[in-house]
């Protein structure tokens, strides 16, 4: 029986909401987010109620939607099967689906890629097989799993913990806190269970996760390590294979899972998952609930996704990202490197403040000045804090990171 609201311990929901600010909403209702535009051109937005602005908001790193290839394969594609075809991909496929599969395959030396709708369905579909052993390439110890989250993993991981928990316990770790990941993985040793641990790569707010290092841990505990590099495809490597993929040696070792985005960087939509073998493909398209029960990448951006891969394999994305880190490099020097990130291979720099007062007039001089950011605010970062989130593209020009430096620097 459900317990009165005054004697029950708040569920996690509730606990967020009554911790989260209306910070969200003021920055919506001060224009400082949500922005509507009616056109783009590289990082040149429309703004719906009048003017035009540079923006710092979109995670496409190197500007790869407006490539004339992606849009020319994605018209075709309409003009061929109209503007979707509604069927699970078990059921009837557009050529597109395995053509994008192989292209991700060349890029991933060979390792297997398997296309969802988005990352959150990589990890919804692929976690619950992963823990329960139904994945040749990652065997299970007979007493089990246990999934280890690390605190600062995207928020379409942690949402997963109750479901997860219903196949092995499901606890978190702290990157920061230097004994967590060592303590929580005896712990889990000492129950006999196969740790599977949960980590992003590029993070999307700030920092590089050692994703080498926490396999080096996991490895005495024949532990697996399932990582969402969503941010890290396509800005690293010679094809473009990503930073976690490159960090881990130019290879899918043993035990883990990339997970990536295709929505990013790699300029078009949806999320895959990279295994090992086609064993492990085979578990995916027949158990993976989104995949047996959802629909496929929208066809437009199935075949935008295949001419994006293209340009992975043949070379064109690692000038690209040429541009995208010579930016890095003049933005942390314009900011004298004191932002978040300054100095790392991560497209993300964040500028902090103390409070979320300081953070909202950032925004607001910045958005005056005509420059779009992402502002953030707990639970992305600290409760009480702000932080203004320049996303870095190889689109923009030396004079876009100038200006933007310049208004920061006026509001510190
Ligand atoms: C690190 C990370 N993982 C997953 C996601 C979710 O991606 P999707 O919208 O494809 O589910 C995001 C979204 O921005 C992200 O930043």
């Amino acid at each position: 029986m459900t317990q009165p609201q005054s004697t029950r311990s708040p569920n996690w929901v509730e606990s967020r909401i009554s911790r989260t600010s209306d910070a969200l909403d003021r920055a919506f209702d001060e224009g400082l987010t949500g922005h509507t535009i009616t056109a783009r051109k590289g990082k040149r937005v429309v703004l719906a109620g009048g003017g035009e602005a540079l923006e710092f908001v979109s995670c496409s790193y190197l500007g790869l939607e407006e490539h004339p290839a992606l849009i020319a394969a994605a018209e075709e594609a309409l003009r061929r099967f109209g503007v979707h075809f509604s069927s699970s991909r078990n059921r009837m496929r557009p050529h597109y689906l395995h053509e994008l599969e192989d292209l991700l395959s060349q890029m991933y030396g060979g390792s297997r890629a398997v296309a969802f709708t988005s990352v959150g369905t990589v990890h919804l579909g692929l976690l619950p097989l992963l823990g329960t052993g139904a994945l040749p390439g990652y065997p299970i110890a007979p007493a089990g799993s246990a999934f280890l989250i690390e605190k600062t993993a995207h928020s379409s991981m942690q949402i997963l913990r109750g479901l997860l928990g219903q196949i092995g316990p499901a606890h978190r770790f702290d990157l920061a806190d230097p004994g967590s990941l060592d303590r929580a993985l005896r712990e889990v040793g000492e129950t006999g269970r196969t740790p599977v641990v949960l980590v992003d790569g590029v993070g999307s707010m700030g920092g590089l996760i050692d994703v080498a290092g926490i396999l080096a841990a996991l490895r005495p505990y024949g532990g697996h390590l399932y990582v969402d590099d969503a941010h890290g495809i396509s800005i690293t490597g010679a094809r473009g294979a990503g930073y976690a993929y490159e960090a881990l040696g130019g290879r899918l070792p043993e035990n883990v899972v990339i997970a990536g985005s295709l929505s990013k960087a790699f300029g078009g939509s949806g999320g895959f998952a990279l295994v090992p073998s086609e064993a492990d493909v085979r578990v995916l398209r027949k158990f993976a609930n989104p995949l047996v029960f959802g629909h496929s990448i929208m066809l437009p951006l199935l075949a935008a996704n295949v001419a994006a891969a293209e340009l992975h394999v043949n070379g064109e994305v690692a000038r690209l990202q040429e541009r995208l880190w010579r930016n890095a490099e003049t933005f942390d020097a314009l900011t004298g490197g004191r932002l978040v990130n300054a100095g790392l291979r991560s497209p993300v720099r964040g500028a902090l403040f103390p409070t979320e007062e300081e953070a909202f007039r950032a925004a607001a001089a910045l958005k005056e000045a005509g420059i779009l950011i992402l502002p953030a605010f707990f639970p992305t970062v600290a409760k009480g804090t702000g932080l203004a989130r320049f996303a870095l593209s190889a689109l923009h020009e030396r004079a876009d990171l100038e200006c933007a430096a310049k208004v920061l620097e006026g509001t510190r």
